[in-house]
């Protein structure tokens, strides 16, 4: 949720911040803007909508200068304007700065800072602290204006400052949304995310929460908020910049759905012991004994890593009998969770930087619970901040709509009942006939990618209709609320999941001919009861397409379209299934013209509550 970068150094500041821009735009896109200083010039340019925008509007012209800090805006308080696009500055021009986050109180503070003249030029809740620290500025140098502004503050921020009186420095804080200080040979780029980080150097440092760094061009140097120097670890960046590239694919979303058995290949390699029948999760060796004496899981998370989660908690009762329970993580906090010291709280994040999971996990933490994440980004918070974990491995998810990202932690989550299902009474043998499953899957997964044209075809015919209902039982449940939600997100049509079962209690009321239902009928425990749904559909002339199982020649005379995966184990269906209903999404959206990336409203790392 919004972008931001910075750069201090030798090289010219421009290309980096609007190259950094362009990488960190799928985290929002309503407007964008930066400030450049050349001495104690500082030019500031900001357009209305996507970076593309922005660079029209400079149209090469030469801004030189060797600092800047740059933006984009996923809006919040005020709507996507010029004026309410970042870098915000003060009364005097002086101090300019970018922030990613929500500043609470900013409405007291706004309302002190006009009574003492300062005049405002923006809705946004960022500009305050612009003034408090021109405010500051004027008793004490511009670092401690910094720490006083910011022990005003309450709320969450990664910000990048810039002073006209110090053009020599630039100034990072960060507070609950995510900053990486990129170290380069000659120089500093700072960033919300390493996307537009690992151009220029694999070498990172990442920010806490209560730090601050002041950059110059040759060194940096971090305190905490109790004014004391930190020292922090250089970590290096495993992503490459061509894997950050579309590699001539129209989309992201549609590289990152072509890329998945490859990125399912990664999340099992090296943790998959066949012959065995047993997982080896090397992130989850410190608390391994812990996860023995486990009598509950509870995983937090939201949108599609929800959806996974659900998968888990079938996978994980029935396989590895460890007493599952899935949360929303943005209401988890809210209500009383009942948790002890035999309970993990597991969080499951693509980004690992989601507002509302961090903040269950946090929660979880002070009840006293074992937190563990599964998360792809590594070097995020919620990965620093459990206590144990397993990283996904699946490479940049840039697409807004979470495609890859989600089959990889369906495997993981599959490693992970191994795993404790080993630990428990699952035998050798269906260890092992799940690890032989597993190892199967990017095949298989293959196998349903090679039908993307026939897929596009049946997305092209049901063109025409704005509702959905998608349709699955047990494991393929969470797969229909996926389904429906990748189409919501990109095609902005109404889709609803649910339960087949729970069809007969309310929804079934909605279907007629102009109301298609996305029927997941794959060849399973609950193969018979879903074709028995199905004929309650076709009852009420309702059209129907099924997800079915390679070989079933029976479904083909009960419904309108049907789309085949391969037979697998039940509890890895899912990890199948849920392939259509992405190229679905996919085409149906782009046969609209919309531009799937970057859906409107949406961003990809949710970084406020
Ligand atoms: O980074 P996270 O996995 O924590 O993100 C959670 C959701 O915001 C995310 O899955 C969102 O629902 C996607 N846009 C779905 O495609």
């Amino acid at each position: 949720m919004c972008g931001i970068v910075g750069y201090i150094g030798k090289r010219e500041a421009l290309p980096i911040l609007m190259d950094g821009l362009k990488r960190l735009e799928y985290r929002g896109y309503d407007s964008a803007g930066f400030s450049v200083a050349n001495g104690d010039r500082i030019v500031t340019e900001k357009a209305v909508g996507k970076v593309a925008e922005l660079e029209n509007k400079i149209n090469e012209k030469d801004i030189p200068g060797n600092l800047g800090i740059a933006h984009t805006r996923w809006a919040t308080h005020g709507k996507p304007s010029e004026r309410n696009a970042h870098p915000h500055r003060d009364c005097s021009k002086k101090i300019f700065l970018v922030h990613n986050g929500i500043i609470e109180n900013y409405k007291e503070l706004k309302h002190d800072l006009e009574k003492a003249g300062h005049k405002f030029s923006s809705e946004t809740d960022t500009e305050v602290l612009a003034h408090l620290i021109e405010e500051y500025s004027k008793q004490v140098p511009f670092e401690e204006a910094v720490w006083r502004t910011l022990a005003h503050v309450r709320g969450t921020y990664g910000l990048a400052i810039i002073d006209r009186e110090n053009p020599q420095k630039l100034i990072i804080a960060r507070n609950g949304s995510p900053l990486v200080l990129g170290v380069m040979d000659d120089g500093y780029v700072i960033a919300s995310d390493v996307a537009p980080i690992v151009r220029y150097t694999d070498r990172v440092i990442y920010l806490d929460d209560g730090e601050m760094a002041e950059v110059t061009g040759q060194s940096c140097k971090i305190t905490n908020f109790k004014r004391k120097k930190v020292k922090k670890e250089i970590s290096k960046i495993d992503w490459s910049v061509e894997e950050a590239e579309k590699k001539g694919y129209p989309h992201f979303m549609l590289k990152e759905i072509m890329e998945q058995p490859e990125a399912v290949e990664n999340s099992i390699r090296g943790r998959l012991v066949v012959g065995e029948g047993i997982a080896k999760l090397g992130g989850l060796r410190d608390v391994s004994e812990r996860l023995r004496r486990l009598k509950r899981l509870v995983i937090v998370s939201c949108g599609t890593s929800y959806y996974a989660g659900l998968v888990g908690k079938y996978m994980l009762e029935e396989y590895a009998g460890v007493r599952t329970d899935v949360e929303h993580a943005s209401e988890f906090r809210y209500r009383k969770p009942l948790l002890d010291e035999n309970t993990a709280v597991l969080a499951i994040s693509q980004s690992g930087e989601t507002a509302d999971t961090l903040a269950a996990i946090r929660e979880a933490k002070n009840k006293g619970a074992i937190t563990l994440g599964i998360v792809n980004v590594v070097g995020s918070t919620i990965a620093r901040e459990t206590d144990a974990g397993v990283y996904n491995h699946a490479g940049p998810e840039i697409g807004v709509a979470s495609t890859k990202a989600f089959t990889s932690q369906l495997s993981i989550l599959a490693l992970l009942t191994l795993f404790l299902g080993r630990q428990r009474e699952m035998s050798f043998v269906m260890g092992k006939r799940i690890a032989e499953e597993l190892a199967e899957i990017p095949k298989l997964m293959k196998s349903v990618l090679n039908q993307a044209d026939e897929i596009k075809k049946v997305a092209e015919k049901y063109s025409k209709y704005s509702n959905f209902l998608y349709l699955g039982r047990k494991y393929n449940y969470p797969i229909a609320m996926e389904g429906a939600l990748k189409i919501k997100e990109i095609s902005y049509v109404h889709a609803e999941g649910y339960p087949f079962g729970e069809m007969k209690h309310g929804p079934i009321a909605l279907i007629d001919k102009n109301f298609p239902t996305m029927a997941i009928a794959t060849k399973d425990s609950v193969y018979e009861k879903t074709l028995s749904g199905i004929q309650e559909v076709k009852a009420r002339s309702g059209k129907v397409i099924a997800i079915a199982t390679k070989g079933d020649r029976e479904i083909q005379k009960m419904v309108d379209d049907v789309i085949y995966i391969p037979k697998t184990l039940e509890m890895l269906t899912p990890l199948l299934s849920v392939v259509p209903l992405q190229l679905f999404a996919y085409h149906f959206a782009v046969g609209k013209g919309l531009d799937v990336d970057k859906p409107r409203n949406l961003a990809k790392s949710v970084t406020v509550e």
